[in-house]
């Protein structure tokens, strides 16, 4: 039997097919939208910042990210070697490198079957039950073949969504609460969490385990970025609210970490 306080990763190990037990998961699903409202008024309480509405982005072009080898280093060279850089290469970021970047930390690891589907994605960053509960953005100063502005990485099909050209700079600098970064980083990855796909699940304690599943996500960026010869910094001094706006989140999702990088310098 799945708990209200429990963990889903029975279900998915049973890919997706239910039990009597999951009876109590339905009722954590009807739940949901009541939960969801309940967490957004502990992160606005503890942000200190009320509800300013955002204005939605829209879908634009989507762009085929290029098919990458992985790099090759060794787990733990890359584990020492790993810094926050505060040196960022004053160049733009190969799209090859972004690429990687993005396919080999936050990309697709597998497919299972769970959910009610045949194929239900996994990513290279676990997350808790496997549910696909993080989404990670990019605000762009300058990268190869990009314009500059906001993009939504698109992992099952390794694309980038274009959101915004509109150059993200100025945003950038209420964004960041040390502006330094603005300058140094020739992209800002954010990552987001989707409150409703989290509590149509799992009760309000898991507030704190969607912040793991971007903590896990953060060390990937780090590791996969060392390895391939970036500048990276996890910036948890962000302002909630200039960061929704930049990337025109829906209310039920959330800023959880932003990320500055860049080729070595
Ligand atoms: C979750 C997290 C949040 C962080 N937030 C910031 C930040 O807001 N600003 C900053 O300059 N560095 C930030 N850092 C970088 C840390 O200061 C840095 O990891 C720490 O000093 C250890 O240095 P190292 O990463 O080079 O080993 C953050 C790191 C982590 C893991």
């Amino acid at each position: 039997m799945i708990a209200r306080t429990g963990y889903d990763s029975a279900m998915l190990a049973r890919g997706g097919r239910e039990t009597d037990g999951d009876e109590v998961s339905r009722e954590v699903s009807l739940d949901g939208a009541r939960t969801t409202q309940r967490a957004l008024a502990v992160h606005r309480l503890l942000n200190s910042q009320s509800r300013i509405g955002t204005a939605p982005l829209t879908d634009g072009r989507r762009i085929p990210l290029p098919d990458i080898h992985p790099p090759r280093a060794d787990l733990v060279a890359t584990l020492a070697l790993r810094r926050s850089a505060e040196d960022y290469a004053d160049r733009p970021l190969d799209l090859t490198t972004l690429s990687a970047w993005l396919r080999f930390s936050v990309g697709v690891q597998r497919f299972v079957p769970a959910y009610g589907v045949t194929e239900h994605p996994l990513s290279m960053a676990p997350t808790a039950g496997g549910l696909d509960s993080l989404r990670a953005y990019l605000a762009v100063r300058t990268a190869e073949a990009l314009v500059p502005g906001v993009y939504r990485y698109e992992a099952v099909s390794h694309e980038l969504v274009e959101l915004s050209t509109v150059d993200p700079v100025h945003a950038l600098r209420h964004v960041y609460l040390q502006p330094e970064f603005v300058p140094r980083a020739a992209v800002s990855l954010a990552l987001t969490a989707r409150l409703d796909e989290a509590f149509d699940r799992y009760p309000l304690r898991h507030y704190r385990t969607l912040h793991v599943d971007s903590g896990v996500a953060v060390q990937n960026l780090y590791l996969v970025g060392t390895a391939l010869g970036m500048a990276c910094c996890a910036v948890a001094g962000f302002d909630d609210t200039a960061l929704s706006g930049l990337l025109g989140l829906p209310e039920t999702e959330i800023p959880t970490m932003l990320f500055a990088a860049g080729h070595a310098a």
